[in-house]
C-alpha cells in the first residue's frame, strides 16, 4: 500500500511515519510536509518526502508525488492550544482550507480506487456544526465541527472514497518533557479512571494504521475507539 502521511513533522505525523516504515502491508509512506522528515530506520528506502511550503497549494510536481495513493492520513491542523496564538481566520485556513486544498490535490492526481482519508479532529467537536457555541473555544470548535461535517460528506461529490473522522482527547507522548510528565501523570489518573479522554501517541497511530490498511470499522473513531483499537494491535503485536 502507498501512504501519505500529511503533517508528516508533527507530533502525531511523526509516530505516524516511525510506525509506516516497520508495517510490511506499507511498501510506500509519502512524508507530506513543510520540511523533509530524516529518519534512521532500516527501512528507510520506503519513505518519500513530498515537501510544500505551504498546506494549501499543490504544483503539477508535487502532485505527482502523490499519484497513486490507496490512503492518506490527514494530521495538518492548529491545535487548541496553538489555536490562542492564531488569528481565527489563519487557524480556519490551515484547519479547513489546507485539509480540503489537500484531499483535491491528492484526488486530482488520481489515487487507487477505494481511496481511504482518515481525517484527524479531536476529542469535544461537536456531532453537529449548528450546535450551541462551546462557552471555551467557541469559534475554534465550531469550525472544527464544520470541517468534520465537510469531510464526512466528501464521498458525495467524489467517487471511490471512504472517509474516517478520528477524534481523539489528549494525545500522550515522551517526546518533550512536558508531554512526558503529563503522561506519567495521566497514566497514574487513569489506572483509577479515565476522567479526561485520552490516548497514548504509539496506541493512537497503530490504531489509525490498522484502520486504513484494513478498512474503516466506523465513519467516527471517538477516544474509547482509538484507545480499544490501538491497544489491541499493540497486544496483537506482542504476541
Ligand atoms: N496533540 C493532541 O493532543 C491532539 C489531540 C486531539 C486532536 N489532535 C488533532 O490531531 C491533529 C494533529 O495533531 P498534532 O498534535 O500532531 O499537531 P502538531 O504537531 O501541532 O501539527 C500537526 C501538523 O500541522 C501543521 N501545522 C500546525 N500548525 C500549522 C500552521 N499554523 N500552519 C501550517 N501548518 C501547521 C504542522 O506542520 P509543521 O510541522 O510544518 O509545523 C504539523 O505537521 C490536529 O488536527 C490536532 O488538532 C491533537
Amino acid at each position: 500500500m502507498k501512504l501519505i502521511v500529511a503533517g508528516a513533522t508533527g507530533l502525531i505525523g511523526s509516530e505516524l511515519i516511525k510506525q509506516s516504515l516497520q508495517n510490511s502491508a506499507i511498501t510506500q509512506v509519502i512524508a507530506l510536509a513543510r520540511k523533509p522528515v530524516e529518519v534512521d530506520s532500516a527501512n528507510s528506502s520506503k519513505l518519500k518526502n513530498v515537501t510544500i511550503s505551504d498546506y494549501g497549494e499543490y504544483s503539477d510536481k508535487v502532485k505527482a508525488g502523490l499519484a497513486g495513493a490507496d490512503a492518506c492520513i490527514w494530521t495538518v491542523g492548529v491545535t487548541p492550544l496553538k489555536s490562542k496564538s492564531l488569528d481565527i481566520a489563519e487557524v480556519k485556513r490551515v484547519c479547513q482550507d489546507c485539509t480540503l486544498a489537500g484531499f483535491k490535490a491528492i484526488y486530482e492526481a488520481g489515487p487507487a480506487r477505494p481511496f481511504r482519508f482518515l481525517y484527524f479532529s479531536g476529542d469535544g467537536v461537536m456531532e453537529d456544526p449548528k450546535a450551541k457555541k462551546p462557552l471555551f473555544l467557541g469559534d475554534y470548535m465550531i469550525m472544527r465541527a464544520e470541517t468534520d461535517a465537510i469531510v464526512r460528506k466528501l464521498p458525495e461529490e467524489y467517487k471511490d472514497i471512504e472517509i474516517c473522522v478520528a477524534r481523539p482527547g489528549l494525545v500522550m507522548s515522551s517526546v518533550t518533557w512536558t508531554r512526558a510528565a503529563m503522561a506519567s501523570v495521566f497514566s497514574a489518573i487513569n489506572f483509577f479512571t479515565r476522567a479526561i479522554p485520552n490516548v497514548a501517541v504509539d496506541e493512537l497511530s497503530v490504531a489509525v494504521l490498522d484502520q486504513v490498511i484494513a478498512g474503516f470499522e466506523k465513519e467516527t473513531l471517538s477516544n474509547a475507539d482509538l484507545l480499544r483499537l490501538g491497544q489491541a494491535a499493540l497486544e496483537a503485536k506482542h504476541t
